[in-house]
C-alpha cells in the first residue's frame, strides 16, 4: 500500500527527534585544545544510525521503492539494526535482521523488543569474521520473499547522503567549518558523507578516518575484532581516500581506555568506536586556535557487559592487557598503543 507524504511524515512523531544532535565542548577531557563532541549517541534508539535508517526508509517510500507490504531485509551487528527497528515499526514496516554472534545480549533484546525478526548465522571466515555468511542469507530471504528489500548499508548512496546533513549543522553549530573531523569507520557512510560535503569545492577540512586494527578497509591484514559496530572486514565502496586524510588505526584496548577516559572526565558513556576516537584525537596534532570534532557515534548502556565490564576484560585480552587498560586510564591520557 501506497501512503501520502502527510500520511507519512505528517504528524513528526519520534523521527521528528532524529538529528538535530547538540556539538558539546569537551572541555575536561581536551583542556588544552578545542574539540566538539557531535552528540549522536542523544538520537532516539541510541547511535547515528538512527540518521541513516530514517533518511533511508523515508527517502525509499517517498520515491515509492518500498511501501508497507514491504519486508526490510538488512545485515547488521547492532545499531543500524537498532535504527532500523524504530523507524520501521513507526511506518508499519516488516523488518527482518540478519546478525553474527557478536551482538551484544542487549542489542539482541531491543531488536525485538522493537519487533524485528532477528536471525543469528554461525559460520565464520578464518578471520572470525560472518560478514560473508550474513550476506549470503540476505540473498536467500531475498529469493524466498519476493516483497523483501534490502537497504544495503554498505552500497546505498543513501547512506553517505545522510550525513550532508549531518556536517552542515556541525557548521552552523560552530559558526564556521570545523578544521578536523574524526571519523569512525564500518560501512564508511559516516566518514565518506562528511568528506564529500566538505571537499566539494575544496575546502581545508582534515576529514581523518579513524578504523579498527584488523580491519581491512585501509589494507590492514583481517584479524579477530569483538567490539561490535568498528571496521569491517570487507573494503567499503563508499572510499575516495583523496578526500580523506592518512587513516588513524585504533586496537581495541586502546579504544577502551579511550571510553574510560570519556566517562571518568566527561561524564559521557559512549560505545568502542567513540573511544577508538578518543585515542585518535590524542594522538593528532590540533594546534592553539583549531576546531576539531569527533562524533560520539552511540550510547555505552549497551556494552556495560563487555567494554566497562572488568570481567569481560581480562577474559577477552588477558590479564596483562586489563592491567595496562587501569593504568593508562588512571595515570593520565593515553599517548602510544598499549599492545
Ligand atoms: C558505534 C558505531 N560507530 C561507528 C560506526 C561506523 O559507521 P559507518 O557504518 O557509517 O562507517 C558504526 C556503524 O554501525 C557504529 O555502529
Amino acid at each position: 500500500m501506497n501512503l501520502s507524504t502527510d500520511e507519512l511524515f505528517g504528524s513528526g512523531g519520534i523521527p521528528s527527534l532524529i538529528g538535530k544532535t547538540p556539538l558539546l565542548r569537551l572541555q575536561r577531557l581536551f583542556p588544552e585544545i578545542e574539540v566538539y563532541g557531535k552528540m549522536e549517541l542523544l538520537n532516539p534508539a541510541g547511535s547515528v544510525k538512527d540518521r541513516t535508517s530514517k533518511f533511508i526508509i523515508e527517502e525509499s517510500l517517498r520515491r515509492g521503492l518500498i511501501d508497507t507490504d514491504t519486508i526490510i531485509v538488512e545485515s547488521t551487528s547492532g545499531n543500524m539494526g537498532i535504527g532500523l527497528a524504530q523507524i520501521c515499526l513507526y511506518h508499519g514496516l516488516s523488518l527482518h535482521l540478519v546478525v553474527d554472534p557478536y551482538i551484544n545480549k542487549q542489542t539482541f533484546r531491543m531488536l525485538q523488543t522493537y519487533g524485528a525478526h532477528v536471525e543469528v548465522v554461525n559460520e565464520s571466515d578464518q578471520s572470525g569474521s560472518y560478514l560473508g555468511q550474513r550476506i549470503a542469507r540476505v540473498h536467500e530471504l531475498l529469493d524466498e520473499y519476493p516483497r523483501a528489500v534490502w537497504t544495503q548499508q554498505y552500497e546505498n548512496p543513501l547512506n553517505p547522503l545522510t550525513h550532508h546533513q549531518t556536517a552542515s549543522e556541525i557548521c552552523n553549530q560552530l559558526g564556521e567549518e570545523p578544521d578536523h573531523v574524526f571519523v569512525a569507520t564500518s560501512t564508511c557512510g559516516t566518514l565518506m558523507g562528511f568528506a564529500n560535503y566538505f571537499n566539494r569545492p575544496k575546502k581545508n577540512v582534515r576529514v581523518v578516518p579513524v578504523d579498527a586494527y584488523g580491519s581491512v578497509i585501509f589494507g590492514g591484514h583481517p584479524t579477530k575484532r569483538v567490539i561490535p559496530g568498528f571496521g569491517a572486514s570487507k573494503a567499503s565502496s563508499f572510499i575516495d581516500e583523496t578526500l580523506l586524510a592518512t587513516p588513524i588505526i585504533i586496537e581495541e584496548p586502546d579504544s577502551i581506555i579511550g571510553c574510560k577516559k570519556l566517562l571518568r572526565h566527561e561524564a559521557i558513556l559512549s560505545g568502542g568506536s567513540t573511544g577508538a576516537l578518543v585515542a585518535a584525537v590524542q594522538r593528532s596534532a590540533i594546534k592553539p586556535g583549531e576546531k576539531a570534532v569527533m562524533i560520539i557515534f552511540d550510547r555505552g548502556e549497551r556494552y556495560v557487559d563487555t567494554i566497562y565490564s572488568d570481567d569481560w576484560i581480562r577474559k577477552t585480552y588477558g590479564e596483562k592487557i586489563f592491567r595496562k587498560i587501569n593504568n593508562s586510564v588512571n595515570e593520565g591520557m593515553v599517548e602510544t598503543s598499549v599492545c
